[in-house]
């Protein structure tokens, strides 16, 4: 793959921030897989991945299995960053901690702005003195002022953010390459899958709605390259194993709108394309007020990570058979 290489093995502590998230308690669980594979989780050495949450760890969903495999740290990044990292001394990150919804970054920029641009920048910073590796977790949100062109953007493509999410996002972006450039910022598209019962994420947002009788109300006019979010954590930390400086975009290979997306998760359980129908009303954007501006299309063209990870980036179909 032009630009990546593997990185030889050193013995390593992993921290993931965030592992409470929907993201990223899927990087936790493929994190402690792959050490489990190398035999690094053996005492008497104890865990080696760390997974960062900010509310109760006890209460943090586990895909991982010993459920202790990995040890939870409780800390607000806002305030706890430098303590956390002096504490862990990871000697790699997957950074997937943010303000992940548009509409509370659209009512709180400075917060956004902090979480979401400052933090990933000191997190850089102490990575690029001590000589770790970073996986900085970013998004398709990041473009949006054009549609994307036919295949989706590439990773050369200039960003155009229209929300503050998405601006603040971008920032975070930049902060991370200018402390370290050897950082890899994964994009990341709208994921979907298992939230452990939490009704986060692209398909359990929608089945906890129709659960509730609620007809959920899907965009025919916005088009995503959507991604099983487990496939999303095990690419995630393969790019650990890379030397892949800059951007690198992980996402499906199908360029669907949320309604048609909302379609396939409902035939997947089981249902008749007519009976998925009668669940859902298809709308167009101009119809809801989101709380944030919304793009029409951030498909994402992630042709090279495709070729060069050996985790598949798959399609919604046998995604939406993997997460449920
Ligand atoms: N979900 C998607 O479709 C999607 C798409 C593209 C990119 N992404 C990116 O993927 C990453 C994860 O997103 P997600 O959907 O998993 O978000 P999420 O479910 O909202 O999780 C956010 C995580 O950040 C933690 N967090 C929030 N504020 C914090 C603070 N001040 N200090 C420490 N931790 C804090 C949360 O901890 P607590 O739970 O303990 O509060 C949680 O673990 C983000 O970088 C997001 O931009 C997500």
């Amino acid at each position: 793959m032009p630009g990546w290489s593997t990185l030889p093995g050193v013995e390593r502590t992993t921290l993931i921030t965030g592992g409470s998230g929907f993201l990223g308690a899927h990087v936790v669980a493929a994190a402690v897989a792959r050490s489990q594979a190398e035999g690094t989780l053996a005492e008497p050495l104890g865990p080696l991945v760390v997974a960062q949450c900010r509310s109760s760890a006890l209460l943090a969903p586990r895909f991982c299995s010993p459920r202790e495999a990995a040890q939870w740290i409780e800390a607000d990044l806002l305030e706890g960053l430098a303590g956390l990292l002096e504490r862990v001394q990871p000697t790699e990150i997957v950074h997937c901690a943010a303000l992940s919804r548009a509409a509370d970054c659209e009512s709180d920029p400075a917060g956004a702005r902090a979480l979401n641009a400052e933090v990933p920048g000191q997190l850089a910073a102490w990575a690029s003195t001590h000589g770790a590796r970073l996986v900085h977790v970013s998004t398709d949100l990041v473009f949006g002022a054009e549609d994307a062109p036919r295949g989706g953007f590439s990773e050369t493509a200039a960003p155009g953010p229209v929300s503050e999410y998405g601006r603040t996002k971008l920032e975070g972006e930049r902060a991370v390459l200018e402390a370290l450039p050897t950082a890899t910022v994964a994009r990341l598209p709208l994921l979907y899958g298992n939230s452990a019962g939490r009704g986060l994420g692209a398909s359990d947002s929608i089945l906890e709605q129709v659960e509730r009788a609620e007809r959920p109300r899907l965009f025919v006019d916005e088009w995503r390259t959507p991604l099983e979010v487990s496939c999303a954590g095990a690419a995630l930390v393969e790019l650990l194993d890379f030397e892949a400086p800059g951007v690198v975009h992980l996402a499906g290979p199908e360029r669907v709108s949320r309604y048609e997306l909302g379609l396939a998760v409902l035939t997947s359980m089981g249902l008749s394309l007519e009976e998925a129908e009668a669940e859902l009303q298809p709308i167009r954007q101009e119809e809801l007020d989101a709380g944030a501006p919304r793009p029409r299309d951030v498909s994402l063209n992630a042709a090279q990570a495709a070729e060069a990870l050996s985790v598949e980036l798959p399609g919604v179909s046998s995604g939406l058979a993997r997460a449920h």
